[in-house]
């Protein structure tokens, strides 16, 4: 707050996003919330809750559309409202073609590049430009200024940027790629790639996790578009504009606001093995995500097979207790993601589960944000084996959840997170043997090589929260307007 009222004095803060933050689901008579699943609502509500603001999301819930639950502005959050939630409407086609397909089996496995074949039909790209006009209609009728300044976030919305500069050429658009950005001969794949590039440099400022995700996409731009790579100043000018391309690692609140309402560490331990009927002597692993091919959770159930295999000791002593939200569940490959590690978790559990014990846990369903900090709590060790992320929240919200200094965090080297977080155990988790010696690793460390471990990587998100991650965008964004208000003024 103080930032914007120092740097950016009376700027108007919009945000843009596919999902929102609280979900209005109809339950009975009455109505209940629900927190996502997603690290990019887990980065920016406690931003927009400093920040004040309008979010504009699709309204995803299932309250009633003839009712008055279909406001489009909601006060949020609902106990200490401190900024409005725009809530834009979607037909059961603009979201098929929008979200599930152009968006989820087009753009999200292009970028990941996790050999899931991308779909590129023409019929979900018409709505996939459709539904970015749609969202750029609102931002230009919420907008009370001819500058304010737009958070534009992720792959759902590439061609907003651009929509809104043509109307609104005095904004400053900030633009958030939150997954990775591949190199120019995948990405090239893309039959509306001069589009995407060009949407996207509507932006004033583009971010990524890292740098190498800023360099693919210079280089995506250099490869299809008619532009000037500046490489010395990591900008594009493209149609006489000038987008900067920058690194910006997006981090979490520290400590997290739900940690308030999580039992210490030795109570979250004894109600978690309590539920599960989990044997005192049990080592815990966990791991936390949603139902996504790009999160590797099969690999990692090999990976516990091939670990009791090769060290025959951790039988009877070790569960995975792997929470997963379901996710996309229209689209067939995350039907199968979720299939394969099913059957995956059975048939370890087979080979090795006795009445008294299972090495294996899986439960399909959505966890709040509390019961996941809990899960952490509860934890000896963590495991994050994303095939490739942009930067997963999961490694970070573990470090943040362990304020006892202790635990152990597996990391694969895909995921963002591991470029910060170099006292993980890091792993490349299409190594299966390489994951069962990590885990064995991790399980075996001493405890005060795990709290020197655990000591570091809680510094280094402490000191890059996302109020960091937010501040430093906002800082080059404030810088950009004052550039700009003294060409203006010595023009
Ligand atoms: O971080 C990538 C991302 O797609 C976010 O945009 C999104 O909120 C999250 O993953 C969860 O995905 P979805 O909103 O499709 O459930």
């Amino acid at each position: 707050r103080g930032l914007l009222r120092d740097e950016l004095p009376g700027a108007e803060v919009l945000v843009v996003s596919n999902r929102e933050p609280y979900i209005h689901n109809r339950d009975g008579d009455g109505i209940v919330l629900q927190r996502p699943a997603s690290g990019l609502v887990t980065a920016l509500e406690p931003v927009m809750r400093a920040c004040g603001g309008t979010w504009i999301a699709h309204g995803s819930g299932s309250a009633d559309p003839d009712t008055v639950d279909r406001d489009d502005h909601v006060a949020v959050p609902p106990d200490a409202p401190c900024y409005t939630l725009r809530r834009v409407w979607l037909s059961e086609e603009e979201q098929n073609g929008y979200y599930y397909g152009f968006a989820n089996e087009g753009m999200w496995p292009l970028c990941h590049i996790v050999f899931v074949r991308p779909v590129f039909r023409a019929e979900d790209w018409d709505q996939y430009v459709a539904v970015n006009r749609k969202f750029a209609d609102a931002v230009i009728a919420e907008a009370r200024t001819p500058d304010p300044v737009v958070l534009v976030q992720d792959y759902h919305f590439a061609l907003l940027p651009r929509m809104v500069r043509d109307r609104l050429p005095e904004a400053t658009i900030i633009t958030f790629w939150h997954i990775p950005w591949p190199n120019p001969e995948v990405f090239g794949i893309c039959p509306w790639r001069k589009q995407i590039l060009d949407g996207l440099l509507g932006s004033s400022i583009l971010g990524f996790h890292t740098q190498f995700h800023c360099l693919n996409f210079l280089d995506s731009a250099d490869r299809f578009l008619e532009s000037r790579i500046d490489r010395e100043h990591s900008a594009v000018r493209s149609g006489g504009h000038t987008t900067l391309v920058r690194p910006y690692p997006i981090s979490i609140e520290w400590p997290p606001a739900a940690l308030a309402g999580v039992a210490a560490v030795e109570e979250c331990r004894a109600q978690t093995f309590a539920r599960h009927g989990l044997a005192p002597s049990v080592r815990l692993a966990v791991g936390v995500e949603r139902f996504d091919y790009t999160k590797g959770i099969a690999d990692r159930f090999r990976a516990v097979e091939t670990l009791l295999d090769s060290h025959p000791d951790w039988i009877g002593r070790l569960t995975l207790l792997q929470v997963a939200a379901p996710t996309r569940g229209r689209l067939a490959a995350y039907r199968d993601t979720q299939a394969e590690a099913e059957a995956a978790a059975e048939r370890v559990n087979a080979r090795f589960g006795t009445a008294e014990w299972q090495p294996i846990l899986l439960v399909a369903r959505h966890h709040e944000p509390e019961e996941v900090l809990a899960l952490f709590r509860a934890a000896d060790l963590c495991l994050v084996s994303s095939l490739h992320d942009g930067m997963n929240l999961v490694a970070k919200e573990f470090v943040a959840a362990r304020d006892d200094g202790d635990g152990v965090l597996i990391l694969s080297t895909f995921a963002g997170a591991s470029r910060e977080l170099r006292e993980a155990l890091i792993v490349n988790p299409y190594d299966v043997v390489a994951m069962a010696e990590a885990i064995h690793r991790g399980l075996s460390m001493p405890v005060e090589q795990r709290r020197d471990r655990m000591r570091l990587m809680r510094e280094m998100v402490a000191e890059n929260t996302i109020y960091f991650w937010a501040a430093r965008m906002l800082l080059d964004a404030a810088r950009l307007r004052k550039r700009r208000a003294i060409e203006r003024n010595f023009a």
